[in-house]
């Protein structure tokens, strides 16, 4: 007989974050777990999918699930149709946050700041660096518009390959990346019995300062 929902519940005994050993710079820390989660989660898990919430105009919160696509002292970056649901919103408020979740690992990376669209040639490049068939989607799916039925969905695509049957398609201007610019980093191991680590990095006139939280 399944538990109850209730009643699930793991004790979580894998790592721990000590004091002494927490970095100054949280990114070094980021590294080496998500080196850490591509070597340990299983597929079908993706080490890169994390969830991304945004704000939009009215002041409510929404969150999808979205590949990282590259990380360094610049910041986070992810892709997307800028017309999305998720491109208004950015538009209309650059904060947001990210959430990685490695069950593997017991661990949970939560990073918050402001977003702004990566440099066009960097976009590009990465749209070069993509597959036929996602290039074409890119161009053909309007994102997070309502669709009649699948149908639609397919006769855009036709309708695109059809446009660029001998050519390779060019990033489209409505779809590229975005970077966040992290503010804030919260480092989460899961411990014995809900004393759970929590390492919070927070940004403070350029520099990164490091605290502990309850968990
Ligand atoms: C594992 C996974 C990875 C995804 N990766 C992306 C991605 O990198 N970019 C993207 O725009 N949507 C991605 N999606 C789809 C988004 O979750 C979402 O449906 C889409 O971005 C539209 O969201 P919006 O209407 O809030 O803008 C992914 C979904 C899943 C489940």
């Amino acid at each position: 007989m399944p538990l109850s929902l209730a009643q699930m519940r793991r004790n979580y005994t894998l790592d721990g974050l000590p004091d002494e050993t927490a970095p100054q710079d949280p990114l070094s820390l980021f590294r080496q777990w998500m080196q850490q989660a591509r070597e340990t989660e299983q597929a079908p898990v993706e080490a890169n999918s994390m969830c991304l919430a945004t704000v939009d105009a009215q002041g409510r919160p929404h969150c999808r699930v979205l590949l990282l696509k590259g990380f360094s002292d610049a910041g986070f970056t992810f892709f997307g149709h800028y017309q999305s649901a998720k491109g208004q919103d950015l538009a209309a408020n650059p904060h947001a946050a990210m959430t990685f979740f490695w069950p593997a690992l017991e661990r949970q990376v939560r990073i918050e700041g402001q977003v702004a669209r990566l440099d066009p040639r960097l976009s590009d490049a990465y749209f070069d660096s993509r597959s036929m068939a996602s290039r074409l989607g890119a161009w053909a799916s309007p994102q997070s518009q309502p669709l009649a039925d699948r149908a639609q969905l397919e006769a855009l695509l036709a309708q695109t390959a059809g446009r660029f049957a001998d050519q390779l398609p060019p990033r489209p201007e409505h779809w590229g990346g975005y970077c966040l610019v992290p503010e804030r980093l919260e480092f989460w191991q899961g411990r014995a019995d809900r004393l759970h680590d929590r390492l919070d990095y927070r940004l403070h006139q350029g520099g990164w300062t490091h605290g502990r939280l309850a968990p």
